[in-house]
């Protein structure tokens, strides 16, 4: 059995507008419909817990989808607050070692092959996984801030990663990575962040480069072209 976990308490606040981008919707459904409805459709997924905003007004009040229980949970002020709520919010049923596969609401072109290669991988390593691409692009350090910014020099991009999501993980270990990484105040920007600094060093599946994560307006009018393709 694996449980998807959904971080949704966040409130958009580089892509500004009135409601959060999770609910700006593509194809007539919100993004966060997108990618729920990834997680479930894969048939080793039992169901989903999301993560709110507290009092969120926006949640369409959804107990199922494909035929699969739709759980909610308080967020909390970060990602990883959020993430570490839905992982304590999980039914009983899911044990300690059962696979969690954390993925962002504001990403919602996530395909099933990927999953299914994730989903292999992190059966195969016991530090869990994570999909990812090869950074492309030459890379510039800089001094002085943005809008006076000079190089300072060029970062070798060899071995460098892009970290996407689903990132699946072992709700056990996931939880204690968590729970250290906040006791201590370190600001983890993922999952796997957490569980590296656990002393785990979870495996990189490069995965297709069009499952972004929408953060601007630009982003929205890219996802809308991505998902009015041809579905594999
Ligand atoms: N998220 C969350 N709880 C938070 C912050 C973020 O559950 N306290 C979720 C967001 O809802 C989103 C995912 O984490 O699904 C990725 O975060 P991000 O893209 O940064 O979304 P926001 O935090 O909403 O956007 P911004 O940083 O621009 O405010
Ligand atoms: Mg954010």
């Amino acid at each position: 059995m694996i449980w998807a976990v959904i971080p949704a308490a966040g409130r958009g606040t580089r892509f500004g507008g009135e409601r959060p981008k999770q609910y700006l919707k593509i194809a007539g459904r919100p993004l966060i419909a997108h990618a729920l409805d990834a997680l479930l459709a894969h048939p080793r997924v039992a169901g989903a817990m999301v993560a709110l905003a507290a009092g969120d007004p926006h949640w369409p009040g959804w107990h199922e989808r494909l035929g699969k229980p739709v759980l909610t949970c308080a967020g909390g002020a970060e990602r990883a607050d959020s993430v570490l709520a839905a992982l304590r919010a999980l039914p009983a049923e899911a044990g300690e070692d059962t696979l969690v596969l954390v993925h962002d609401a504001a990403r919602p072109n996530l395909r099933q092959p990927d999953l299914d290669r994730l989903i292999a991988a992190a059966e195969a390593c016991e530090h869990g996984a994570l999909l990812a691409a090869p950074v492309r692009d030459t890379l510039k350090r800089a001094y002085g801030e943005a809008g006076e910014a000079r190089i300072a020099a060029t970062e070798p991009r060899e071995r460098l990663w892009r970290a996407f999501t689903p990132q699946a993980f072992r709700r056990g270990a996931l939880t204690a990575a968590l729970e250290s990484a906040l006791a201590e105040g370190v600001a983890v920007t993922d999952e796997a962040m957490a569980m590296e600094r656990a002393g785990f060093s979870p495996a990189l599946v490069e995965g297709r480069e069009d499952n972004l994560k929408v953060t601007t307006p630009a982003d929205l009018a890219l996802m809308e072209f991505l998902l009015a393709r041809d579905r594999d």
